[in-house]
């Protein structure tokens, strides 16, 4: 339906991909996977039609409609949001435009040509296309489609007569989404859909994406959603985009496969090629084995060298400890707030305590991101108290943040023009340590991906000397590489930390404390995030036990039966295998302590200073060769243990939706 050939794209020093080829076809479900800043928006841009490749060529069938939701800064305004989602059905407009020309242009050729005209089978052939397409999204004009659409991405009846102006940033990005889903195209370019949503709209989402029936090309670093969606998955790393067939999962294991057989080929070269010389060496001078020499030689003159894949060191680089507040940092008493005649909080009250670290989580709508700006303080009420407690000094952080850095000044000046106290060796170190290197710091803002702009935004935060941070989403947008990044900082980072967040993966070992929202209030849970997210499902399932005046079995009790039974045995096997995945994480915790202090001694071997020092040189080799046997064998201890895991839950039937 849409072949790319040849695609070459480079900004600057930059390549990002290289004589690229692919088809996309009818129904193709794929996804574009890398870093950031490796390409893919660049190249669904180009595909789009928005960004011109420096060569090569997209091509279209005509049939083909393309629409694509860009990753951000789209905004919608004049128009309600009922209008606005009436707009998606301008192309409509057009497809009658089309069947009236081809219904016209068949008359013509038939009255001048007779019927036999040669012209007439593609007409009347493309018409019936035409008409047959027409009828498909014919059925999508309607008033109930586009509330399902607009409801299932977490708008209310309330808001359908709203200005559009009056959503905010993230509340756009779901609307050009619903007019995206309401125009049907034939292909769906999704640039990181799931950012701007809720737990409860990325299910549906994901639900509807499964139905859909055009082609889905998506950006995204949202493995769960990726795994229920695509068989399909490009990933574009260093200027190269290689195809794998398969759902996410399969494409981790496939490209581990490929990078050990890589590794384990490499191995082998070094090995020939150090025989090789050793053979060479000591003959190098006997007449009887010169030709042998020679075409040894030649040989190692061929050898085709593995390609090593480049892999980044993170660098360390420490923030001065904030000053200390007092043990009490904010205070809310029975706070409401309401937007308009929208109830978000009655009746709230929540104490955070100095060296708390909270989760907040809870549905959409339920005023996480208000609840974080008032705590900020950036964000009115309409009564009760808020207390910041003796010398709390708090930093903000949200995507929004994000979108205002300055677009023409560049990485570095957004910077120092904040902390001129610090030399630029200093901020370049910082920027270094949120993964901007070389020439990066030059780049102005405007030019920056997603990922590299919430990173920028993240290092600004933490070069305050704040001691309580407040982050809405922060993860929105960020790689592995550097979720990993931002999570190490915060793991060392000494003051208080209150993070909105739906990232279980990034949560899980940073918090100690999880407030959940709903009904106006605030839901203190004491357990552990998995705990409460258990409990939730729980609670989501319809339980009920009561035996008494038990009803005649009608299928619908038959249904309850069998979801009561299901409830139970996700019970049972969240129970069974708990130790295991406790043991799991205990283990793998202590291979990411391990490795990184691996890598800060690594780092310090290429550090001059420490080669200075003979003694701190010894030492520290030995403590690497220990590391490295210590981590030898947690690496097998977390293959048993993930191996136990699996069997456990194969006994269980497939995972529900909260392991
Ligand atoms: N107009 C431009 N001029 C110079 N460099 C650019 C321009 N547009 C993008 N870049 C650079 O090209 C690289 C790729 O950008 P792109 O937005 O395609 O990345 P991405 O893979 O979508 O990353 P992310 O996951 O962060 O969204 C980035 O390093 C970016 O800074
Ligand atoms: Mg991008």
């Amino acid at each position: 339906m849409i072949t790319l050939s040849n695609l070459s794209k480079r900004y600057g020093e930059k390549l990002l991909f290289e004589r690229f080829s692919f088809r996309i076809n009818e129904g193709s479900r794929i996804a574009l996977l890398g870093a950031n800043g490796a390409g893919k928006s660049t190249l669904l841009k180009i595909i789009a039609g928005l960004v011109e490749p420096d060569s090569g060529t997209v091509r279209c069938a005509r049939t083909a409609t393309v629409g694509y939701l860009p990753q951000d800064g789209v905004y919608h305004r004049g128009l309600t949001l009922l209008e606005e989602a009436w707009t998606a059905f301008e192309g409509i407009l057009r497809l009658e435009e089309e069947i009236t020309d081809l219904s016209d242009r068949i008359r013509l050729t038939t009255a001048e040509e007779g019927p036999s005209s040669p012209f007439l089978p593609a007409l009347v052939d493309e018409l019936g296309r035409a008409q047959h397409d027409m009828e498909r999204r014919e059925g999508y004009r309607k008033e109930s489609k586009i509330k399902e659409i607009l409801f299932g991405l977490g708008f209310t009846e309330r808001d359908l007569h709203r200005e559009t102006e009056e959503f905010s940033g993230g509340w756009h990005m779901r609307i050009e989404m619903a007019k995206l889903l309401l125009a049907e195209p034939s292909v769906l370019l999704l640039d990181e859909p799931t950012n701007h949503l809720d737990l409860e709209s990325l299910e549906w989402i994901e639900e509807y994406l499964r139905s859909y029936r055009g082609a889905l090309l998506i950006v995204s670093h949202d493995s769960r959603f990726l795994d229920n969606l695509v068989d399909q998955v490009l990933d574009v790393t260093g200027s190269a985009i290689t195809s794998y067939s398969g759902n996410y999962s399969s494409y981790l294991l496939q490209r581990e496969t490929r990078r050990k057989i890589s590794e384990a080929s490499r191995e082998n070269q070094r090995k020939l090629i150090e025989r090789t010389n050793r053979f060479v060496e000591r003959f190098r001078y006997k007449n009887t084995k010169a030709s042998q020499v020679q075409s040894r030689l030649k040989m190692l003159e061929k050898l085709q060298r593995v390609e090593q894949e480049v892999e980044q060191r993170d660098i360390a680089f420490s923030f001065p400890d904030p000053p200390r507040s007092g043990r009490i940092v904010m205070e809310l008493k029975d706070l409401a707030k309401s937007y308009g005649d929208v109830t978000v909080f009655g009746s709230l009250s929540l104490v955070v305590n100095r060296e708390d670290r909270i989760a907040c989580i809870g549905v959409n709508g339920s005023g996480k991101s208000t609840l974080a700006r008032i705590i900020a303080g950036i964000e009115p009420f309409n009564r009760g108290k808020r207390l910041p407690g003796h010398n709390v000094i708090p930093a903000y952080y949200s995507q929004n943040m994000a979108d205002a850095l300055h677009p023409d000044k560049t990485v570095l000046e957004t910077l120092s023009g904040l902390a001129p106290e610090h030399s630029s060796g200093a901020l370049r170190s910082l920027l270094g340590s949120f993964l901007f290197s070389g020439d990066d710091v030059f780049k102005p803002v405007s030019v920056l991906s997603g990922g590299e702009k919430s990173r920028l935004a993240l290092a600004k935060m933490l070069l305050e000397p704040a001691n309580f941070l407040i982050l809405d989403e922060p993860t929105n947008h960020l790689d592995a590489r550097s979720k990993t990044v931002l999570q190490q900082r915060l793991r060392d980072y000494p003051g208080t930390l209150f993070i909105v967040s739906h990232d279980r993966d990034f949560l899980a070992p940073l918090v100690t404390r999880v407030i959940a929202l709903g009904h106006g209030g605030v839901d203190e849970y004491p357990g552990s995030l998995e705990d409460y997210l258990e409990r939730l499902h729980r609670l989501r399932e319809p339980e009920r036990n009561d035996t008494t005046g038990k009803p005649p079995d009608t299928p619908a009790t038959a249904d309850r039966d069998r979801k009561r039974h299901e409830a139970r045995r996700r019970q049972e096997r969240y129970r069974k295998t708990k130790p295991l995945r406790e043991s799991l994480a205990t283990v793998e915790q202590a291979i990411q302590d391990k490795e990184s202090r691996k890598a800060a001694i690594e780092a310090a071997f290429a550090d001059r200073e420490t080669f200075s020092d003979e003694r701190l040189i010894q030492s520290l080799h030995k403590e690497h060769a220990e590391l490295a046997a210590n981590l030898e064998s947690l690496y097998d201890e977390w293959t048993r243990n993930e191996e136990a895991l699996e069997t456990a839950e194969r006994e269980y039937g497939p995972p529900d939706s909260y392991s």
